[in-house]
């Protein structure tokens, strides 16, 4: 892939042709938030956390879905794009229940990392705190909607790695749910192969393993990448 140059915080930096600006900005070790952007998962844009200001675009820019470009004028860090974040971070921890003490994931969520490197100690929206269920339908998984993000590693997770798709996102705004298989219970499910991806690249206490007490759902970040490599090598064949 031919090389390219772009200025990020000042630095003259290359990348490659093809890649996104998330990917040039992580090899040169600057670090980004990221929450629904997973390595091996197609990008949605959704989270918002990685905005950067590219020069001549008039709003902060996704950088895990804008292509890299020769000559791009990139700024990680200002105050205008810490207070984004900021209110982001704060308005996802306002849209659900997000009761951190009593959660599976305390200690090992991805919402709760950022929002701590990001110094979030309050939230100044009104928390909505939507009557939400759990399903708990599926012999070994269990889903609970009071944490769920809507960061759609799920669906992707499930559809592209998994190649079954079952999960999808149901409803607009506030009233999105994920619903397996056309809104039916995990267990009903007629996709479902129970192989628990979802589960493992959730970023949040969200998908868990059923009889996880507090703090103890632990996801495996190396998962994804070796189920990769592994069919990279083929080393299901033969
Ligand atoms: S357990 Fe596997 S097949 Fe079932 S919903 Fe999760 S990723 Fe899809
Ligand atoms: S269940 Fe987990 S992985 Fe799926 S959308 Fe919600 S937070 Fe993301
Ligand atoms: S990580 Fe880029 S928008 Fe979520």
């Amino acid at each position: 892939m031919p090389v390219i140059t772009l200025t990020i915080d000042d630095e003259l930096i290359s990348g490659r042709e093809g890649e996104t600006l998330l990917q040039v900005i992580k090899e040169h070790g600057i670090s980004l938030p990221t929450l629904c952007h997973m390595e091996g998962l197609s990008e949605r844009g959704g989270c918002r956390l990685c905005i950067v200001e590219v020069a001549g675009s008039p709003r902060p820019l996704p950088a895990c879905t804008t292509p890299a470009r020769e000559g791009m004028v990139v700024r990680t860090r200002s105050e205008r794009l810490e207070n984004y974040r900021r209110m982001l971070v704060e308005l996802m921890l306002a849209e659900r229940n997000h009761y951190c003490a009593v959660c599976v994931s305390i200690g090992h969520c991805e919402l709760q990392r950022v929002a701590a490197e990001m110094g979030v100690d309050h939230v100044r929206y009104e928390y909505l705190s939507p009557k939400l269920t759990m399903d708990l339908s599926h012999e070994r998984f269990g889903l609970d909607h009071n944490r769920c993000i809507l960061c759609t590693r799920c669906v992707r997770v499930c559809d592209e790695i998994e190649g079954v798709h079952t999960w999808d996102i149901s409803g607009r705004g506030v009233k999105s749910r994920i619903i397996a298989d056309l809104n039916r219970s995990w267990r009903e499910s007629g996709t479902c192969t129970s192989c628990g991806k979802c589960v493992q690249v959730c970023p949040t206490g969200a998908l868990f393993l059923k009889g996880a007490v507090v703090g103890e759902m632990v996801k495996d970040p190396t998962m994804l990448a070796r189920v990769l490599e592994g069919r990279e090598k083929k080393e299901w064949e033969g």
